[in-house]
């Protein structure tokens, strides 16, 4: 088992300063949802606003290029993490804004790769989070292309049995999460991705729920689009990251119009700045980028392989312990293989909502409800679950307190 030192690690987090209610510590279950921010994160964003506030890429005054020099400095550092070209760095203000560019994009571009009509096929997973779900639903509205999907085994894992009659030259475009925000299921990118190329069709992947946990390399990933969130990563909300291939950028349409994104306007026309700017119009959230940056360089002082073997480790953990409660029904792969570190479970008799009001009491925060994916709920016959999310700074001693306070919450409720 290799765990990171979090005592020095929270001692980075303001937050775990603060009382919870009964003057309970804080238990914090719940990054999968958003991840708390360290003071170097606090302090970028402050020196930004502090020291170099202006608008990017327009004035030709210190502070214009201190804040154009930090804003594309933070895309360097996100492309370093993932092992892409800075160019092919475009900053959102979420994954989900990262998703719906995307899919308007296409729409807009309509040619080529990215044309869809009546008889395409828009393949994704029902283990989506809405976010990589409903712009892909609407894309296939708009244009009658069918959205086709990969089920989930009983197991929860992605079921890719079906993987030869789901992909065939009718499908154009692959959108999967990278990991199972509800059920912790890494799935086999590679594999389907690999499977998408050989008909031509174009791979998105949604990793919010994994660029946050281990490492990503698009260079080795095989997708052709990914998407995550700064939140979820130490990083402010406000800031999502959208990469995609160059070659595929500079042939794709904008989504959002207005200023910075062009080459030239006239009152009847405009032409479009190269990627990324093609896909930034408008004053970009400058600050939220600069905290990006030094979220990453956080992770990336720590190292993101340790960061992922504390969480399988805490997985391990917590696995085990909450099969030794009766009652507690966990849905997602029992072991760690190919899995991150969220755990979802229900409670008989106990309604969710109900099970994340008792654990406040202790100061507990995890999700509960149906997690932004309702088509998985639909396939596991339940309303909601209550989901514990990992990450760097939690330790044994959080899935204690867990456990007990399940077990708290089962006496509260008489059904243990
Ligand atoms: N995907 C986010 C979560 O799982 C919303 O909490």
């Amino acid at each position: 088992m290799s765990l990171l030192d979090v005592a020095a690690i929270k001692a980075d987090f303001p937050i775990f300063d603060k009382k919870m209610r009964n003057d309970a510590r804080l238990v914090y279950l719940d990054s999968g949802a958003t991840s708390h921010k360290p003071q170097q994160v606090l302090d970028a964003e402050r020196t930004f606003y502090t020291q170099h506030n202006a608008a990017v890429h327009r004035g030709s005054h210190l502070l214009a290029e201190e804040a154009s020099a930090a804003y594309e400095g933070a895309r360097e550092i996100v492309s370093h993490f993932i092992g892409a070209d800075v160019d092919e760095i475009i900053f959102t203000k979420s994954a989900t804004e990262s998703l719906n560019l995307l899919a308007y994009s296409f729409s807009n571009t309509n040619r080529g790769v990215f044309a869809l009509k009546p008889g395409d096929e828009i393949l994704v997973s029902e283990m989506e989070h809405h976010a990589n779900l409903i712009p892909w639903q609407q894309l296939a509205k708009r244009t009658g292309a069918t959205l086709t999907w990969f089920g989930t085994t009983d197991e929860g894992r992605l079921d890719i049995s079906k993987i030869d009659s789901l992909i065939s030259t009718r499908t154009k475009i692959v959108a999967i999460t990278h990991q199972s925000n509800v059920l912790g299921s890494i799935n086999p990118i590679h594999m389907i991705a690999e499977k998408a190329h050989t008909v031509g069709a174009l791979v998105v992947v949604d990793a919010c729920q994994s660029a946050p946990h281990f490492a990503l390399d698009v260079s080795t990933l095989d997708a052709d689009f990914i998407a995550f969130s700064g939140h979820k990563m130490l990083g402010p909300t406000g800031i999502g990251v959208l990469w995609g291939r160059a070659a595929l950028l500079a042939q794709m349409e904008p989504f959002l119009y207005g200023g910075s994104m062009i080459e030239s306007v006239t009152m009847e026309s405009a032409t479009w700045a190269p990627a990324p700017r093609k896909f930034e119009a408008g004053v970009p959230n400058m600050a939220q980028a600069v905290g990006l940056g030094a979220a990453i360089n956080y992770l990336q002082a720590i190292g993101m392989e340790k960061i992922h073997d504390h969480e399988v480790a805490l997985t391990n953990y917590a696995l085990s312990g909450l099969q030794t409660i009766k009652g507690l029904r966990i849905f997602g792969p029992l072991d760690t293989v190919d899995r991150g570190g969220v755990i979802s479970f229900a409670l008989d008799e106990i309604h969710p909502h109900d099970a994340g009001q008792v654990l406040d009491q202790y100061g507990i925060a995890v999700r509960t409800g149906h997690h932004c994916a309702w088509p998985l709920m639909r396939k596991f016959g339940v309303a909601g679950t209550t989901r514990a999310s990992f990450y760097l700074y939690n330790d044994l001693s959080d899935i204690d307190v867990l456990i007990d306070g399940i077990a708290a919450t089962q006496k509260y409720f008489k059904v243990s």
